[in-house]
């Protein structure tokens, strides 16, 4: 989950590309780097730990040229340190280059290669890279698109990498498999990324790379190619989010700015998707007949993470509005499932980032396995939306903060819409029940922005318990999924240890957990299983479990069982966990700030999981 960039143009090189970096800092934190050629050499400067430490180093090590490339990691292979840092090179610096993706068969290739008497300066599988294309560039002398090529023909795994040559000044050339690698094309300046928003400060016309492909970039151009040598004509894609939507416009964190995005975000999504329809418009891609869709006699979503919750949440939309049996795996067990063949099944894969390895691998398992597929993802171009045969948009805008707030409800938001469409041309759905639910959508952002108008009480919260060492998180039915995603978000930015269960499994042994230091966040809205949610903070209660309640507005009753109650606008329970979310994003977020921890980045993680 590295962030690489590169540059070739009439700018200061370490300006963009530092600028550029930046932006992808959500990509990987642990050290990052910049290579740069200017008359003839390449200057090396990186710098374990964040971008910062690297901007330092620029500012005390000013470098000159027009031509450089930049990384940012998460070390996969090696500790993150400087001398793991990227960009590698060769002894002589003639070739430097950054690497995002794992090389699979590094171990066989290093032992030849130090045979072979090249010698190795880091603990990286990167390195090999670089001294495959060593060897052909500089000790063979072949140009360097065929040293590309040839090392390309001897690695195995992932990649998306930069190289820059000393012998080829004014060009570098980048390729990918299996990580992601975008394009930016400029006047009189071209770029190239792991994700646009790098390049939004630039441009907004970008080429997203497939599989098998590099790419030769010089300032007046750039040559897109298959690895194999045949020439590729480009699609080029235009942006449609500007660079206000990639910074913080004056929140302290991107996550809260992100939190606070989400009433806009269902709004968009009701006038896009819903407000005419729900009809075949909800699909932006749908390269199969609809007729299939209307068959369905079973859906199969995989996904990770968040994502994952929002597919389990799903499978009450899609089982109780439009009546498919719907089943639902983590991506990294469902690519390795013995799945049968079976007509009139499809697979959904839900993803923010469209390039997650696991879920990437479970759509390619679906299709080898003739299932029809379809994807719910935020970012256009990416490696699962290219490769479904049927993608909704989130249109979320870019997700910068690494925990997912506004993708998360945006994907239920289209889950919802897609529920509607399902149901409505399955018979399952009549036309009142239909117009109904898109009403109560609509008057969603509002009751969402009450929700964020309540804000201070979450934070009043968070300061009695941010201390804690453990949490629990209950809900039941639809709101069962939001227990694993209120615990999931403490994880991940507070660091706390928090478990997130369906209440009704409290007594198979959770339940002992329970004490007067335990914290229990019950999700207790409005719901056929109220009366069911009550006993189960009663036995909390009685074990001295410390509870705080998510209730709807007029329940005055379950201040008899709560230490705290934080309180949601009524709405319809297929749409409650939209409402249910914004309270646990937001305990999430102030615990966190009141430990210290750094939000946006927290430690260990990255944005997109583009490794095994
Ligand atoms: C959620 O806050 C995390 N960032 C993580 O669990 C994420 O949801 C997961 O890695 C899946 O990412 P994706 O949606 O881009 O596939």
């Amino acid at each position: 989950m590295c962030g690489i960039v590169g540059y070739v143009g009439r700018e200061k090189v370490d300006t963009v590309l530092l600028n550029a970096l930046s932006r992808l800092e959500y990509r990987g934190y642990d050290s990052a780097g910049i290579a740069t050629l200017g008359s003839g050499t390449i200057t090396i400067l990186k710098e374990s730990g964040k971008l910062s430490n690297l901007r330092k180093l620029v500012q005390e090590h000013p470098v000159s040229g027009q031509l450089g490339i930049g990384h940012t990691r998460w070390a996969t292979h090696g500790e993150p340190n400087q001398k793991n840092a990227h960009p590698h090179a060769d002894p002589e610096k003639k070739v430097a280059l950054v690497h995002n993706g794992i090389i699979e068969n590094h171990a066989e290739l290093k032992v030849r290669l130090m045979e072979a008497g090249y010698v190795f300066q880091s603990d990286t599988d990167t390195e090999v890279l670089v001294k495959l294309i060593e060897k052909y560039h500089i000790k063979m002398g072949q140009t360097l698109e065929e040293s590309v090529k040839q090392a390309i023909r001897e690695i195995r795994g992932t990649y998306a990498f930069c190289v820059i040559s000393a012998l080829e000044p004014g060009k570098f050339i980048a390729a990918r498999k299996g990580s992601p690698l975008v394009v930016g094309l400029g006047q009189g300046e071209n770029f190239i990324a792991s994700d646009a928003p790098a390049l939004i400060d630039y441009t907004r016309d970008v080429i997203f790379l497939e599989d098998d492909q590099m790419v030769i970039l010089t300032q007046d151009g750039v040559r897109v190619s298959t690895t194999s040598g045949r020439e590729i004509s480009p699609v080029v894609t235009r942006i449609d989010w500007d660079a206000k939507a990639a910074s913080k416009e004056g929140f302290d964190h991107f996550m809260l700015k992100e939190i606070e995005e989400q009433p806009q975000v269902i709004e968009r999504i009701y006038a896009s998707r819903l407000a005419q329809g729900p009809n075949k418009s909800i699909f932006d891609v749908l390269n199969f007949d609809e007729k299939e869709l209307i068959q369905t006699e079973r859906l199969i979503i995989q996904a990770c993470g968040t994502s994952w919750h929002a597919a389990l949440t799903a499978k009450f939309l899609f089982e109780n509005l439009a009546g498919i049996p719907t089943e639902v795996d983590v991506s990294s067990e469902f690519r390795y499932r013995g799945l049968l063949p079976q007509k009139n099944t499809q697979v959904l894969s839900i993803t923010q980032s469209g390039e997650t390895i696991d879920t990437l691998m479970g759509l390619r398992q679906g299709k080898e396995k003739g299932f029809k597929t379809l994807a719910v993802c935020n970012v256009l171009g990416s490696t699962i939306a290219r490769e479904s045969d049927g993608v909704i948009f989130t249109h979320a805008g870019p997700e910068i903060g690494v925990a997912s707030t506004k993708a998360y409800t945006a994907q239920i938001g289209v889950l919802f819409a897609l529920s509607l469409f399902w149901g409505k041309v399955r018979g399952r759905l009549s036309e009142a029940r239909c117009s109904e639910l898109k009403e109560e959508f609509r008057r969603l952002p509002e009751k969402m922005q009450t929700v964020i108008g309540r804000k201070e009480l979450v934070r009043h919260t968070a300061q009695k318990f941010y201390e804690a060492r453990d949490f629990l998180f209950l809900g039941r039915g639809i709101n069962y999924p939001n227990a694993y995603e209120g615990a999931l978000k403490i994880k991940e930015i507070a660091y706390i240890h928090a478990t997130g269960h369906p209440a009704g499994e409290m007594k198979h042994g959770p339940i002992a957990l329970i004490d007067e230091k335990m914290p229990v966040v019950c999700i207790v809205t409005e719901s056929v299983v109220y009366e069911k949610m009550v006993s189960n903070i009663q036995e909390v209660r009685a074990r001295k479990g410390r509870v705080i309640a998510l209730a709807s507005d007029g329940d005055e009753a379950i201040k008899a069982h709560a230490e705290e109650v934080l309180y949601v606008p009524k709405c319809d329970e297929a749409l409650s966990p939209l409402l249910t979310v914004l309270p646990l994003q937001y305990l999430a977020y102030y615990v966190a700030v009141l430990r210290g921890t750094d939000v946006d980045q927290p430690r260990n993680l990255a944005k997109s999981v583009t490794v095994e």
